[in-house]
């Protein structure tokens, strides 16, 4: 059963609870602006939905496909993009949906990508972040957890591709 391999680290119950907060306080600081949401795939794409949910504002979600990783569980360094955005985002407001700020490569190479491509203001939203790792500095201005220096999976997140639908945050067992 492969849920042996697994211990429950966040609940899916604390996850919901902690994704309504922040949707609220995003419906708050985008009133009246241009938000997309845009979903760093594949690992964001459970929180996108729910979050998306969450904020009651006439929003755009917009996808983005990246890797970093391959099927490594320690990061490269190298940002790759593997699907594009299909539409502009110019003079839009756009917030980055990410599922983990690891060392965050990641998530800076994207918002000066996104500044690059004319966006009117580019933010960061991650369910996750692992302040251990961290290897530049990145403005996380909507953060779900903090989380130690270990690797997890679940709620969208994968371990060579497996477990992203397990519902709860979960520590790999070896
Ligand atoms: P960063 O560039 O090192 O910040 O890595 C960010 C990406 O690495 C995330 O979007 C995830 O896809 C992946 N990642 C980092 N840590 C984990 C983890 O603990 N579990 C699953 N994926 C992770």
């Amino acid at each position: 059963m492969y849920r042996n391999n697994v211990e429950v680290s966040i609940p899916a119950d604390d996850i919901a609870a902690r994704v309504r907060e922040l949707g609220q306080r995003i419906t708050e600081d985008y009133r009246d602006r241009r938000l997309v949401l845009l979903s760093v795939l594949k690992g964001s794409f459970v929180f996108t939905a729910d979050l998306a949910r969450s904020i009651d504002l006439p929003l755009r979600v917009e996808f983005l496909g990246v890797q970093s990783y391959g099927d490594s569980t320690t990061s490269t360094g190298v940002v790759q993009i593997t699907q594009d955005l299909t539409k502009p985002i110019e003079g839009e407001d756009v917030l980055i949906v990410e599922d983990i700020v690891d060392t965050g490569l990641t998530s800076s190479y994207l918002m000066n990508h996104l500044q690059h491509r004319g966006a009117a203001s580019v933010k960061l939203c991650a369910l996750l972040h692992k302040p251990a790792k961290t290897a530049v500095p990145i403005d996380i201005s909507y953060l779900g957890f903090t989380i130690g220096d270990l690797f997890v999976v679940g709620y969208g997140l994968d371990a060579a591709q497996r477990y992203r639908n397990l519902p709860d945050l979960c520590i790999l067992k070896e």
